[in-house]
């Protein structure tokens, strides 16, 4: 038996297939396109590895696509490549409807061939698995209850409509032709590999260069987190044992304002690295906020625990001193990724502030 991975190059699906090939001795077929975002040495350790397939390609080509379903005959497909900035898609929405929209209407096509050729165990076993993203419901009030299943969709920023986008093909798929799918809703994640354009490791990254820690509006938007690696056990819960066409909340219990995180990181640094220069809160810059910022995330992730008694297993305390940890850890890591692209990116997004 196989997986086929999409976007496993990048932060949650490189974690993701590390995850699995640790725990499962079931290969991966990795599809990536190697964007920015992807980076094939979060993959490093798995070099030799016959377990890991990987393969440079994009998602909306259906030529390749319907040939990896062929040479692989995968039980299921686990979604995850998709643009997943929401800065990068106020700049510039097109990748995201491509990628979002058109590339997950290529894959549910692609799967729906495949699956409706395959034949007894093999197509009732089958699963389409589609990640997505808590933003999809649109932004609470402070005194709202967090998000359920059941929370009609408003998204706010060009991502988040392009994430809503492709879960309403998924559920439509499923309900017009059957297709096997489920839907995950997660909040949002942290962890090794995230790239540093991302609250937490941006933040991490520039305290570390001893830059300015940019803060939007406020900072006190709120978000619900949640360590990658739950994450991960969520989607391998909701795979394994999901009800078809149902749609699930991942998230950690966990709602902080981003001004508290920035501080919280701040006092990990200042034990774990600490700046003869002085402590790293007297880099907090507030700056322009985001448009359209959504002021609050919050899970009710009930649903996920009762049907398939999945509870994240990291407290905040202990997921945030590993990923601080971990970047102290990896220089190396850190110092590749901020490539060209990536810095220009940057001095264009905070330079405007
Ligand atoms: P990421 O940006 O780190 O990685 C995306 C990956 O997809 C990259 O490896 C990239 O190369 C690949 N990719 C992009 N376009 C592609 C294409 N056209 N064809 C093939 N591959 C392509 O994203 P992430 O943070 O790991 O998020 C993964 C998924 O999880 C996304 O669908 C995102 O919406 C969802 N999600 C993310 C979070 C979060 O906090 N990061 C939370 C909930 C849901
Ligand atoms: O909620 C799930 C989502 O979480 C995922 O679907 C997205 O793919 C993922 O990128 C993330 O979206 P956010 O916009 O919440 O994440 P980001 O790390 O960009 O920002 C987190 C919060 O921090 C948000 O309120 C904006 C704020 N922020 C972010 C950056 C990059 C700052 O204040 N300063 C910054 O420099």
């Amino acid at each position: 038996m196989t997986i086929l991975v999409t976007g496993g190059a990048g932060f949650i699906g490189s974690n993701f297939v590390l995850d699995w090939l640790a725990q499962i001795d079931e290969p991966v077929v990795n599809l990536d396109a190697l964007t920015y975002a992807g980076n094939p040495e979060n993959l490093a350790s798995l070099e030799g590895d016959a377990r890991h397939i990987f393969v440079k390609g994009d998602i909306c080509d259906r030529a390749l696509v319907d040939s990896l379903l062929a040479a692989h005959q995968p039980r299921a497909i686990v979604h995850f490549a998709a643009e997943s900035h929401v800065d990068r898609s106020i700049s510039g929405p097109g990748a995201f409807m491509r990628t979002n929209v058109e590339g997950t209407f290529t894959l549910l096509e692609a799967a729906r061939a495949y699956w409706s050729a395959l034949e007894g165990d093999a197509k009732a076993g089958f699963r389409f698995h589609h990640v997505s993203t808590d933003e999809v419901y649109g932004s609470l009030k402070a005194d709202d209850p967090p998000f359920a299943e059941t929370n009609p969709y408003e998204p706010n920023s060009p991502y988040s409509a392009s994430k809503a986008a492709s879960d309403h093909l998924v559920r439509a798929w499923h309900h017009t032709y059957g297709l096997p799918v489920v839907t995950t809703n997660c909040s949002n994640n942290y962890g090794p590999y995230h790239f540093p354009e991302k609250l937490i490791p941006l933040m991490i990254v520039n305290a570390l260069a001893g830059k300015p820690l940019p803060v939007y509006g406020d900072g006190q938007q709120i978000r619900d987190w949640l360590y990658v690696t739950d994450h991960c056990s969520g989607i391998r819960a909701v795979l394994a044992g999901g009800r078809l066409g149902e749609t699930y909340n991942i998230g950690g219990w966990n709602e902080q304002a981003n001004i508290d995180i920035v501080k919280i990181v701040c006092a990990l640094l200042d034990e774990l690295r600490p700046d003869p220069a002085g402590k790293y809160e007297r880099l907090i810059t507030y700056v322009k906020d985001r448009p359209g910022h959504d002021r609050r995330y919050a899970i009710d992730a009930r649903k996920i625990e009762r049907e398939l008694g999945w509870r994240p297993a990291e407290t905040f305390q202990t997921g945030i001193r590993k990923t601080v940890q971990w970047y102290l850890d990896h220089p190396d890591w850190v110092a590749r990724v901020q490539s060209g692209a990536y810095r220009d990116w940057i001095s264009q997004q905070y330079t405007a502030a």
